[in-house]
């Protein structure tokens, strides 16, 4: 299985299981090219709420996930869903407020910046909008011969947080060190 086809696999599991919940209503923090939107939107009832928050020029190749993105929230509401993107920081009050206003919803995905400070404010501040909350990159470890790069601290913030939740846990990477995604119940 190569690096793609797991995280695929996992992305599939979590829209199965935001299925089997009765999700109808899912918020998306961080989206890039909408891969993971359309592939959870697609396992939801046609009609289900997607709202998708993403910055402008927050990733590399932005010209191309921001066209992407737009197309991805066109097919979507052509297929019936009621889909939306909100641009911006999602740390921003002004971004959370129109979240919050479509709000409330069966679940959200964080998968934006991945360092502490903000995926503690995603979970701050998105988290109580939805009974569900999903991360992505709970099974990122620094390779020995990491130097330089983006910080993910998504694992340390999934230690920390997962024991006080009824939680599940989708890692296929067969070295069980990389991607990886945990939801938590937060009833
Ligand atoms: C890992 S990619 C998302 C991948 C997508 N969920 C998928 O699996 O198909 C992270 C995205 O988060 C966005 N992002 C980074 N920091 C952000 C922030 N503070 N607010 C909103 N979006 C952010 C980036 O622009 C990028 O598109």
């Amino acid at each position: 299985m190569n690096a793609m086809l797991q995280v695929e696999a996992e992305i599939d599991a979590l829209a199965e299981l935001f299925a089997a919940a009765g999700v109808r209503s899912f918020i998306e923090i961080g989206s890039k090219f909408g891969g993971s939107l359309a592939r959870i939107a697609a396992r939801l009832p046609a009609g289900s709420r997607i709202v998708s928050v993403d910055m402008p020029a927050g990733t590399v190749a932005w010209p191309q996930s921001e066209a992407e993105l737009k197309a991805v929230i066109a097919r979507l509401q052509l297929q019936g869903f009621d889909a939306h993107v909100i641009w911006g920081d999602s740390t921003a009050q002004a971004v959370i407020d129109k979240v919050q206003a479509l709000g409330p919803f069966d679940a959200v995905f964080i998968d934006a910046n991945h360092t502490l400070p903000f995926v503690e404010k995603d979970f701050a501040n998105y988290g109580p909008m939805a009974r569900l909350v999903a991360f992505h990159d709970i099974a990122w470890h620094r390779a020995p011969d990491w130097k330089e790069g983006k910080r993910i601290d998504v694992p340390v913030f999934w230690e920390r947080v997962k024991g006080a939740h009824r939680h599940q846990e989708f890692k296929f990477c067969p070295t069980g060190k990389n991607n990886g995604i945990g939801v938590l119940w937060r009833d």
